[in-house]
Protein backbone atom coordinates (compact mmCIF):
# COMPACT_ATOMS: atom_id res chain seq x y z
CA UNK A 1 0.00 0.00 0.00
CA UNK A 2 1.48 3.39 -0.79
CA UNK A 3 1.19 6.26 1.48
CA UNK A 4 -1.39 8.44 -0.17
CA UNK A 5 -4.25 5.37 0.58
CA UNK A 6 -3.97 3.97 -3.05
CA UNK A 7 -2.58 0.55 -3.75
CA UNK A 8 0.06 0.19 -6.22
CA UNK A 9 -1.12 -1.93 -8.61
CA UNK A 10 -4.67 -0.67 -9.43
CA UNK A 11 -4.13 3.17 -8.55
CA UNK A 12 -7.50 2.90 -6.96
CA UNK A 13 -7.61 3.99 -3.48
CA UNK A 14 -8.38 1.01 -0.89
CA UNK A 15 -11.15 1.53 1.85
CA UNK A 16 -8.82 -0.70 4.06
CA UNK A 17 -11.94 -4.06 3.52
CA UNK A 18 -9.94 -7.39 4.12
CA UNK A 19 -8.88 -9.49 1.42
CA UNK A 20 -11.41 -12.40 1.71
CA UNK A 21 -14.68 -11.58 3.67
CA UNK A 22 -17.63 -10.07 1.85
CA UNK A 23 -16.40 -7.13 0.03
CA UNK A 24 -17.73 -3.40 1.29
CA UNK A 25 -17.56 -0.59 -0.68
CA UNK A 26 -16.34 3.54 0.25
CA UNK A 27 -19.12 4.28 2.10
CA UNK A 28 -19.47 0.93 3.61
CA UNK A 29 -21.79 -0.38 1.37
CA UNK A 30 -21.85 -3.98 1.48
CA UNK A 31 -22.15 -5.99 -2.15
CA UNK A 32 -25.33 -8.70 -1.76
CA UNK A 33 -27.39 -7.85 -4.66
CA UNK A 34 -26.48 -9.09 -8.43
CA UNK A 35 -28.82 -8.08 -11.37
CA UNK A 36 -27.77 -10.08 -14.27
CA UNK A 37 -29.22 -8.93 -17.81
CA UNK A 38 -29.22 -12.48 -19.84
CA UNK A 39 -30.02 -10.34 -23.43
CA UNK A 40 -30.65 -6.74 -24.49
CA UNK A 41 -33.47 -7.45 -26.86
CA UNK A 42 -37.12 -7.26 -25.98
CA UNK A 43 -39.94 -8.49 -27.32
CA UNK A 44 -41.80 -5.15 -25.87
CA UNK A 45 -41.00 -1.26 -26.81
CA UNK A 46 -42.04 0.41 -23.66
CA UNK A 47 -42.31 4.18 -24.39
CA UNK A 48 -40.30 4.79 -21.47
CA UNK A 49 -37.71 2.00 -22.16
CA UNK A 50 -37.15 1.50 -25.77
CA UNK A 51 -38.52 3.97 -27.52
CA UNK A 52 -39.60 2.39 -31.37
CA UNK A 53 -37.85 6.00 -32.39
CA UNK A 54 -34.31 4.88 -31.06
CA UNK A 55 -35.07 0.92 -30.75
CA UNK A 56 -36.30 1.14 -34.24
CA UNK A 57 -35.58 -1.60 -37.10
CA UNK A 58 -32.00 -0.50 -37.31
CA UNK A 59 -30.99 -0.73 -33.77
CA UNK A 60 -27.78 -2.76 -33.72
CA UNK A 61 -28.35 -5.18 -30.56
CA UNK A 62 -25.54 -7.44 -29.32
CA UNK A 63 -24.22 -9.99 -31.48
CA UNK A 64 -24.25 -13.55 -30.45
CA UNK A 65 -20.49 -14.00 -29.51
CA UNK A 66 -20.62 -10.48 -27.48
CA UNK A 67 -23.24 -11.67 -25.07
CA UNK A 68 -21.83 -13.70 -22.17
CA UNK A 69 -22.29 -17.58 -22.63
CA UNK A 70 -23.96 -19.41 -19.46
CA UNK A 71 -21.19 -20.78 -18.36
CA UNK A 72 -19.50 -17.55 -18.23
CA UNK A 73 -22.49 -15.58 -16.20
CA UNK A 74 -22.77 -18.91 -13.76
CA UNK A 75 -18.32 -18.27 -12.99
CA UNK A 76 -19.19 -15.04 -12.45
CA UNK A 77 -21.97 -15.12 -10.01
CA UNK A 78 -20.10 -17.73 -8.35
CA UNK A 79 -17.34 -15.38 -7.59
CA UNK A 80 -19.89 -12.51 -6.71
CA UNK A 81 -21.71 -14.74 -4.74
CA UNK A 82 -17.84 -15.42 -2.55
CA UNK A 83 -18.23 -11.75 -2.67
CA UNK A 84 -20.82 -11.96 -0.11
CA UNK A 85 -23.52 -11.55 -2.93
CA UNK A 86 -26.82 -13.23 -1.91
CA UNK A 87 -29.83 -12.52 -4.21
CA UNK A 88 -29.22 -12.74 -8.35
CA UNK A 89 -31.83 -11.31 -10.27
CA UNK A 90 -32.40 -11.95 -14.50
CA UNK A 91 -33.24 -8.99 -15.88
CA UNK A 92 -32.92 -7.97 -19.78
CA UNK A 93 -33.81 -6.47 -22.24
CA UNK A 94 -36.49 -9.36 -21.72
CA UNK A 95 -34.70 -12.02 -20.23
CA UNK A 96 -37.30 -14.82 -21.60
CA UNK A 97 -36.62 -14.26 -25.15
CA UNK A 98 -32.93 -15.86 -24.27
CA UNK A 99 -32.84 -19.23 -25.73
CA UNK A 100 -32.64 -22.17 -23.38
CA UNK A 101 -32.99 -19.78 -19.94
CA UNK A 102 -33.95 -22.86 -17.90
CA UNK A 103 -31.01 -23.97 -18.42
CA UNK A 104 -28.62 -20.82 -16.73
CA UNK A 105 -31.03 -20.90 -14.35
CA UNK A 106 -30.27 -24.73 -13.08
CA UNK A 107 -26.89 -23.96 -13.01
CA UNK A 108 -26.85 -20.53 -10.89
CA UNK A 109 -29.71 -22.39 -8.49
CA UNK A 110 -27.16 -24.85 -7.84
CA UNK A 111 -24.36 -22.22 -6.36
CA UNK A 112 -24.17 -22.70 -2.63
CA UNK A 113 -24.54 -19.85 -0.61
CA UNK A 114 -27.07 -17.68 -3.00
CA UNK A 115 -30.30 -17.32 -1.02
CA UNK A 116 -32.11 -15.68 -3.29
CA UNK A 117 -32.61 -16.23 -7.18
CA UNK A 118 -34.93 -14.43 -9.05
CA UNK A 119 -36.31 -13.01 -12.60
CA UNK A 120 -37.96 -9.63 -13.77
CA UNK A 121 -40.08 -10.54 -16.69
CA UNK A 122 -42.56 -8.13 -18.80
CA UNK A 123 -44.78 -11.37 -18.49
CA UNK A 124 -44.94 -12.06 -22.23
CA UNK A 125 -43.96 -15.67 -22.32
CA UNK A 126 -44.48 -16.95 -18.64
CA UNK A 127 -47.95 -18.91 -19.91
CA UNK A 128 -45.14 -21.34 -21.45
CA UNK A 129 -42.16 -20.52 -19.47
CA UNK A 130 -43.43 -20.48 -15.82
CA UNK A 131 -42.88 -23.94 -15.31
CA UNK A 132 -39.96 -24.52 -16.73
CA UNK A 133 -38.89 -22.11 -14.68
CA UNK A 134 -39.69 -23.16 -11.70
CA UNK A 135 -38.48 -26.48 -12.03
CA UNK A 136 -35.40 -25.37 -12.86
CA UNK A 137 -34.92 -24.16 -9.21
CA UNK A 138 -36.36 -20.05 -10.05
CA UNK A 139 -37.18 -19.27 -6.45
CA UNK A 140 -39.32 -15.97 -6.93
CA UNK A 141 -40.79 -13.50 -10.48
CA UNK A 142 -41.41 -10.49 -10.47
CA UNK A 143 -43.84 -9.16 -13.48
CA UNK A 144 -44.10 -5.64 -14.89
CA UNK A 145 -47.50 -4.19 -15.96
CA UNK A 146 -48.15 -1.14 -16.39
CA UNK A 147 -51.98 -0.63 -16.04
CA UNK A 148 -54.91 -3.27 -16.55
CA UNK A 149 -56.40 -0.79 -19.25
CA UNK A 150 -56.03 -2.69 -22.27
CA UNK A 151 -55.20 0.54 -24.74
CA UNK A 152 -53.63 2.07 -21.86
CA UNK A 153 -51.35 -1.01 -21.91
CA UNK A 154 -51.06 -1.71 -25.81
CA UNK A 155 -49.77 2.56 -25.79
CA UNK A 156 -47.49 2.07 -23.02
CA UNK A 157 -45.66 -1.68 -24.66
CA UNK A 158 -45.95 -0.30 -27.71
CA UNK A 159 -45.97 -3.79 -29.34
CA UNK A 160 -49.80 -3.77 -29.09
CA UNK A 161 -49.64 -6.85 -26.37
CA UNK A 162 -52.79 -7.13 -25.25
CA UNK A 163 -53.02 -7.34 -21.09
CA UNK A 164 -55.40 -10.67 -20.73
CA UNK A 165 -51.74 -12.34 -22.24
CA UNK A 166 -49.80 -10.78 -19.30
CA UNK A 167 -52.63 -11.47 -16.91
CA UNK A 168 -52.89 -15.11 -18.31
CA UNK A 169 -48.62 -15.45 -17.71
CA UNK A 170 -49.43 -14.32 -13.82
CA UNK A 171 -51.94 -16.65 -13.39
CA UNK A 172 -49.53 -19.97 -14.75
CA UNK A 173 -46.74 -18.65 -12.52
CA UNK A 174 -49.01 -18.64 -9.54
CA UNK A 175 -49.85 -22.28 -10.79
CA UNK A 176 -46.13 -23.38 -11.25
CA UNK A 177 -45.81 -22.23 -7.52
CA UNK A 178 -44.50 -19.20 -7.21
CA UNK A 179 -45.06 -16.91 -4.28
CA UNK A 180 -45.35 -14.15 -3.49
CA UNK A 181 -45.47 -12.93 -6.59
CA UNK A 182 -44.98 -9.36 -7.66
CA UNK A 183 -46.03 -7.01 -9.97
CA UNK A 184 -43.59 -3.95 -11.14
CA UNK A 185 -46.01 -0.97 -12.18
CA UNK A 186 -44.31 2.57 -13.52
CA UNK A 187 -46.44 5.52 -13.33
CA UNK A 188 -46.22 8.04 -15.93
CA UNK A 189 -48.14 10.98 -15.66
CA UNK A 190 -50.64 11.83 -17.77
CA UNK A 191 -49.94 8.07 -19.67
CA UNK A 192 -51.26 5.37 -16.43
CA UNK A 193 -51.80 7.15 -13.68
CA UNK A 194 -55.73 7.66 -13.76
CA UNK A 195 -55.16 3.50 -14.08
CA UNK A 196 -53.46 2.32 -11.33
CA UNK A 197 -56.17 2.79 -8.39
CA UNK A 198 -57.66 0.16 -10.99
CA UNK A 199 -54.39 -2.02 -10.57
CA UNK A 200 -54.54 -1.84 -7.01
CA UNK A 201 -57.80 -2.95 -7.05
CA UNK A 202 -57.33 -6.06 -8.49
CA UNK A 203 -54.44 -7.75 -6.82
CA UNK A 204 -55.91 -6.58 -3.38
CA UNK A 205 -56.34 -9.10 -1.40
CA UNK A 206 -55.09 -11.81 -3.79
CA UNK A 207 -51.58 -12.11 -2.32
CA UNK A 208 -50.22 -10.35 -5.31
CA UNK A 209 -47.84 -7.21 -4.07
CA UNK A 210 -48.13 -4.71 -6.52
CA UNK A 211 -45.15 -2.21 -6.42
CA UNK A 212 -45.60 1.53 -7.88
CA UNK A 213 -42.30 2.60 -9.38
CA UNK A 214 -41.51 6.11 -9.98
CA UNK A 215 -40.52 6.87 -13.99
CA UNK A 216 -36.87 7.17 -13.76
CA UNK A 217 -34.24 9.32 -15.83
CA UNK A 218 -32.74 6.22 -16.75
CA UNK A 219 -30.61 6.13 -20.37
CA UNK A 220 -30.73 9.12 -22.80
CA UNK A 221 -33.83 8.21 -24.81
CA UNK A 222 -36.75 8.21 -22.63
CA UNK A 223 -37.61 11.65 -22.72
CA UNK A 224 -37.84 11.81 -19.26
CA UNK A 225 -39.10 15.08 -17.49
CA UNK A 226 -39.92 15.42 -13.70
CA UNK A 227 -43.02 16.79 -14.53
CA UNK A 228 -43.57 13.22 -16.05
CA UNK A 229 -42.84 11.66 -12.65
CA UNK A 230 -45.92 11.14 -10.24
CA UNK A 231 -44.48 11.53 -6.59
CA UNK A 232 -44.54 8.11 -4.36
CA UNK A 233 -46.52 10.46 -1.99
CA UNK A 234 -49.47 11.26 -4.83
CA UNK A 235 -49.63 7.46 -5.82
CA UNK A 236 -50.07 6.38 -1.83
CA UNK A 237 -52.91 8.85 -1.53
CA UNK A 238 -54.55 7.97 -4.71
CA UNK A 239 -54.53 4.60 -3.52
CA UNK A 240 -55.65 5.47 0.35
CA UNK A 241 -58.44 7.77 -1.07
CA UNK A 242 -60.22 4.23 -2.01
CA UNK A 243 -58.84 1.77 0.11
CA UNK A 244 -56.88 3.01 3.19
CA UNK A 245 -53.25 2.81 3.57
CA UNK A 246 -50.67 2.14 6.93
CA UNK A 247 -46.73 2.44 6.58
CA UNK A 248 -45.71 -1.09 7.05
CA UNK A 249 -41.57 -2.05 8.05
CA UNK A 250 -38.91 -2.84 5.63
CA UNK A 251 -38.49 -6.29 5.60
CA UNK A 252 -34.87 -6.07 5.00
CA UNK A 253 -32.44 -3.17 5.50
CA UNK A 254 -32.00 -1.58 1.57
CA UNK A 255 -35.34 -2.77 0.73
CA UNK A 256 -35.84 -0.77 -2.38
CA UNK A 257 -39.87 -0.57 -2.06
CA UNK A 258 -41.74 1.16 0.71
CA UNK A 259 -44.44 -0.65 2.16
CA UNK A 260 -47.81 0.17 2.70
CA UNK A 261 -50.53 -2.23 4.28
CA UNK A 262 -53.80 -1.94 3.46
CA UNK A 263 -55.99 -1.31 6.50
CA UNK A 264 -58.93 -3.80 6.04
CA UNK A 265 -56.41 -6.62 6.42
CA UNK A 266 -56.50 -6.71 2.05
CA UNK A 267 -52.09 -7.46 1.51
CA UNK A 268 -49.90 -4.79 0.89
CA UNK A 269 -48.32 -2.26 -1.72
CA UNK A 270 -45.14 -1.20 -2.41
CA UNK A 271 -44.09 1.99 -4.09
CA UNK A 272 -40.00 2.69 -4.85
CA UNK A 273 -39.72 6.30 -5.03
CA UNK A 274 -36.12 6.91 -6.47
CA UNK A 275 -36.80 9.94 -7.45
CA UNK A 276 -39.01 11.91 -4.67
CA UNK A 277 -37.26 9.69 -1.85
CA UNK A 278 -34.01 8.10 -3.10
CA UNK A 279 -32.29 5.02 -1.08
CA UNK A 280 -28.64 5.34 -1.97
CA UNK A 281 -27.78 4.90 1.38
CA UNK A 282 -28.41 1.37 1.73
CA UNK A 283 -27.38 0.13 -2.15
CA UNK A 284 -25.86 -2.89 -2.29
CA UNK A 285 -26.30 -3.71 -5.75
CA UNK A 286 -24.21 -4.70 -9.09
CA UNK A 287 -25.00 -4.92 -12.24
CA UNK A 288 -23.76 -7.13 -15.26
CA UNK A 289 -25.14 -6.30 -18.34
CA UNK A 290 -25.33 -9.04 -21.20
CA UNK A 291 -22.06 -8.50 -22.45
CA UNK A 292 -20.13 -9.06 -19.23
CA UNK A 293 -19.90 -5.41 -18.33
CA UNK A 294 -20.21 -3.96 -14.94
CA UNK A 295 -21.77 -1.30 -13.22
CA UNK A 296 -22.19 -0.08 -9.64
CA UNK A 297 -25.02 2.21 -10.31
CA UNK A 298 -27.86 1.59 -12.61
CA UNK A 299 -26.90 5.11 -13.67
CA UNK A 300 -23.53 4.21 -14.76
CA UNK A 301 -21.31 5.65 -17.52
CA UNK A 302 -18.35 3.27 -17.78
CA UNK A 303 -18.58 0.13 -17.10
CA UNK A 304 -15.92 -2.64 -16.16
CA UNK A 305 -15.54 -5.30 -19.13
CA UNK A 306 -15.34 -8.55 -17.03
CA UNK A 307 -15.72 -10.28 -20.69
CA UNK A 308 -12.29 -8.96 -21.22
CA UNK A 309 -10.96 -10.81 -17.68
CA UNK A 310 -12.89 -14.47 -18.46
CA UNK A 311 -11.63 -14.64 -22.60
CA UNK A 312 -8.15 -13.52 -21.38
CA UNK A 313 -7.89 -16.68 -18.83
CA UNK A 314 -7.72 -14.81 -15.59
CA UNK A 315 -7.93 -17.17 -12.65
CA UNK A 316 -11.27 -16.60 -10.28
CA UNK A 317 -9.25 -15.19 -7.91
CA UNK A 318 -7.80 -12.86 -9.92
CA UNK A 319 -11.34 -11.74 -11.22
CA UNK A 320 -12.62 -11.56 -7.31
CA UNK A 321 -9.57 -9.37 -6.45
CA UNK A 322 -10.75 -7.36 -8.97
CA UNK A 323 -14.23 -7.80 -8.01
CA UNK A 324 -13.58 -6.59 -4.73
CA UNK A 325 -10.85 -3.52 -5.84
CA UNK A 326 -13.79 -2.27 -7.99
CA UNK A 327 -16.46 -2.32 -5.40
CA UNK A 328 -13.95 -1.17 -1.97
CA UNK A 329 -13.78 2.59 -4.26
CA UNK A 330 -17.37 2.46 -5.31
CA UNK A 331 -19.36 6.15 -4.32
CA UNK A 332 -22.36 6.37 -6.58
CA UNK A 333 -24.87 7.82 -5.37
CA UNK A 334 -26.57 9.37 -8.54
CA UNK A 335 -30.09 9.37 -7.16
CA UNK A 336 -29.17 11.53 -4.14
CA UNK A 337 -27.41 14.00 -6.11
CA UNK A 338 -30.11 14.25 -9.09
CA UNK A 339 -30.67 17.67 -10.02
CA UNK A 340 -32.13 18.92 -12.93
CA UNK A 341 -29.19 19.08 -14.97
CA UNK A 342 -28.32 15.73 -14.84
CA UNK A 343 -30.72 13.78 -16.99
CA UNK A 344 -28.91 15.55 -19.55
CA UNK A 345 -25.44 13.12 -18.85
CA UNK A 346 -24.68 10.31 -20.73
CA UNK A 347 -25.16 7.14 -19.41
CA UNK A 348 -26.57 3.61 -20.43
CA UNK A 349 -30.25 2.32 -21.19
CA UNK A 350 -32.10 0.38 -18.69
CA UNK A 351 -32.68 -2.31 -21.51
CA UNK A 352 -29.11 -3.02 -21.65
CA UNK A 353 -28.14 -2.58 -17.68
CA UNK A 354 -31.61 -4.20 -16.36
CA UNK A 355 -33.35 -2.42 -14.26
P1 LIG B 1 -37.35 -7.70 -4.20
O1 LIG B 1 -36.17 -8.59 -4.41
O2 LIG B 1 -38.60 -8.43 -4.47
O3 LIG B 1 -37.35 -6.95 -2.93
O4 LIG B 1 -37.26 -6.69 -5.39
P2 LIG B 1 -36.50 -5.32 -5.50
O5 LIG B 1 -36.96 -4.42 -4.41
O6 LIG B 1 -35.07 -5.55 -5.72
O7 LIG B 1 -37.21 -4.74 -6.73
P3 LIG B 1 -37.01 -4.99 -8.24
O8 LIG B 1 -35.77 -5.70 -8.49
O9 LIG B 1 -38.25 -5.56 -8.78
O10 LIG B 1 -36.85 -3.51 -8.67
C1 LIG B 1 -37.97 -2.76 -8.90
C2 LIG B 1 -37.62 -1.51 -9.61
O11 LIG B 1 -37.00 -0.61 -8.72
C3 LIG B 1 -36.60 -1.67 -10.72
O12 LIG B 1 -37.19 -2.11 -11.89
C4 LIG B 1 -36.11 -0.27 -10.85
O13 LIG B 1 -37.06 0.48 -11.57
C5 LIG B 1 -36.09 0.18 -9.41
N1 LIG B 1 -34.78 -0.06 -8.83
C6 LIG B 1 -34.29 -1.25 -8.40
N2 LIG B 1 -33.05 -1.12 -7.95
C7 LIG B 1 -32.75 0.18 -8.10
C8 LIG B 1 -31.58 0.94 -7.82
O14 LIG B 1 -30.57 0.43 -7.38
N3 LIG B 1 -31.63 2.26 -8.10
C9 LIG B 1 -32.71 2.84 -8.60
N4 LIG B 1 -32.64 4.15 -8.80
N5 LIG B 1 -33.82 2.17 -8.89
C10 LIG B 1 -33.84 0.86 -8.66
N1 LIG C 1 -38.39 4.28 -14.80
C1 LIG C 1 -38.83 3.40 -13.89
N2 LIG C 1 -38.90 2.08 -14.11
C2 LIG C 1 -38.52 1.63 -15.30
N3 LIG C 1 -38.49 0.39 -15.81
C3 LIG C 1 -37.98 0.46 -17.06
N4 LIG C 1 -37.71 1.74 -17.39
C4 LIG C 1 -38.05 2.49 -16.30
C5 LIG C 1 -37.99 3.87 -16.02
N5 LIG C 1 -37.56 4.77 -16.90
C6 LIG C 1 -38.94 -0.80 -15.08
C7 LIG C 1 -39.80 -1.72 -15.88
C8 LIG C 1 -39.59 -3.03 -15.19
C9 LIG C 1 -38.23 -2.93 -14.62
C10 LIG C 1 -37.26 -3.83 -15.28
O1 LIG C 1 -37.84 -1.58 -14.75
O2 LIG C 1 -41.13 -1.43 -15.89
O3 LIG C 1 -40.53 -3.25 -14.18
FE1 LIG D 1 -38.94 -4.44 -22.45
FE2 LIG D 1 -39.12 -4.23 -19.83
FE3 LIG D 1 -38.04 -2.25 -21.26
FE4 LIG D 1 -40.63 -2.72 -21.43
S1 LIG D 1 -39.54 -2.06 -19.60
S2 LIG D 1 -39.24 -2.36 -23.16
S3 LIG D 1 -40.75 -4.91 -21.21
S4 LIG D 1 -37.21 -4.30 -21.03
FE1 LIG E 1 -27.89 2.44 -6.14
FE2 LIG E 1 -27.24 4.12 -8.09
FE3 LIG E 1 -29.78 3.45 -7.64
FE4 LIG E 1 -28.49 5.03 -5.93
S1 LIG E 1 -29.01 5.50 -8.03
S2 LIG E 1 -29.83 3.31 -5.43
S3 LIG E 1 -26.44 4.12 -6.02
S4 LIG E 1 -28.14 2.07 -8.31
Amino acid sequence: MSTDGKTRRTGLPSNGAKPGGPATDAFQRPLRDLRISVTDRCNFRCTYCMPKEVFGRDYEFLARDEILSFEEIARLARIFVALGVEKVRLTGGEPTVRRDLPKLIEMLAGIEGLKDLTLTTNGSRLKQMARPLRDAGLKRVTVSLDSLDDAVFRRMNDADFPVSRVLQGIEAARAAGFAPIKINTVVKRGVNDHTIAGVARHFRGTGYIVRFIEFMDVGNSNGWRLDDVVPAAEIVAMISREFPLEPAAPQYRGEVARRWRYKDGAGEIGVIASVSQPFCGDCTRARLSADGRLYTCLFGVVGHDLRKLLRDGRTDAQIEAFLRRVWSVRKDRYSELRSSRTPGLPRVEMSYIGG
